[in-house]
């Protein structure tokens, strides 16, 4: 059942009232959230601006959604911030971004550490990634390591499928045998293995797509999508995805 009312944009347009954490709160919450955080270019092209000044506004939205997050108490939020793929854009753009992400977590993690957010990196460590980078990301991992309030899993030089082929090769080096290989033995070998499965996986920008983000996690994820840009999103969006995902009936292969 609807439980807000609905109300009129200055066209005559109806509009739902924003959701808030306390509409949710006689539903299910999720316990793992995922964001595939798209739109940035496009939210700067409409602006006449670079690219790079829609990442640098996707800030606020990223903290934004932790602190909605929070709000509604969900204890693993996982964001797609760098793809294996990512590294085909524009040289300029691949250096913008590392930097954007080293001076990120500079700016951002006394903040996260003292609302008990701990912060983990999903991905690979390769030779491209800055060793200035990984030691941000070392120090930020360092830092909050001990907080569960909230665990933030940033996807950094991140590829559902690199994910599989790194496990893959953990348990050839481990010489596991072929009757071994259980889907339990590759998800110890994950990168995660003690985090759930996202139970909601959200994309903005108005693209169905998941590119290669938590391939083997998503199994059974509800997935919704949203046309706002990621510069624009704020945990209102959050909230009305958690609403989405309360209306939802997951079966997970069975019957009801
Ligand atoms: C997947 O689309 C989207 C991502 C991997 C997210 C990329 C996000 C950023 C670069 C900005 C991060 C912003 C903050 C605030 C940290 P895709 O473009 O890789 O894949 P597609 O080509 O299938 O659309």
């Amino acid at each position: 059942m609807e439980r807000d009312a609905a109300r009129a944009d200055d066209s005559g347009r109806r509009l739902r009232a924003p959701v808030s954490a306390t509409d949710l709160a006689g539903g299910p919450i999720p316990g793992h959230v995922a964001c595939v955080m798209d739109g940035n270019g496009r939210w700067a092209a409409r602006r006449g601006l670079p690219r790079t000044e829609g990442h640098a506004a996707g800030e606020a939205a990223l903290l934004d959604a932790v602190e909605g997050a929070l709000e509604l108490g969900i204890p693993w939020i996982t964001m797609y911030a760098f793809s294996t793929e990512n590294w085909r854009r524009p040289a300029d753009e691949v250096r913008y971004l590392m930097g954007f992400n080293e001076s990120l977590l500079m700016r951002r993690r006394d903040e996260l550490h003292e609302k008990g957010v701990r912060i983990r990196f999903a991905g690979r460590r390769d030779w491209r990634v800055p060793k200035r980078v990984l030691r941000r990301m070392d120090e930020s991992i360092d830092l909050t390591a001990r907080n569960r309030r909230c665990t933030l899993t940033m996807a950094f030089n991140y590829g559902g499928r690199a994910e599989i082929v790194d496990a893959v090769r953990h348990l050839v080096d481990e010489g596991i045998g072929a009757d071994k290989v259980t889907e339990k033995a590759i998800r110890s070998r994950l990168y995660f293995p003690d985090q759930p499965d996202p139970d909601l996986v959200i994309r903005t920008s108005g693209e169905h797509r998941i590119s290669n983000f938590l391939l083997w996690q998503l199994a059974y994820s509800e997935l919704v999508f949203d046309e706002v840009l990621w510069p624009d999103f704020r945990r209102t969006h959050l909230f009305e995805a958690v609403r989405h995902f309360q209306q939802r009936q997951r079966r997970f292969g069975g019957v009801q």
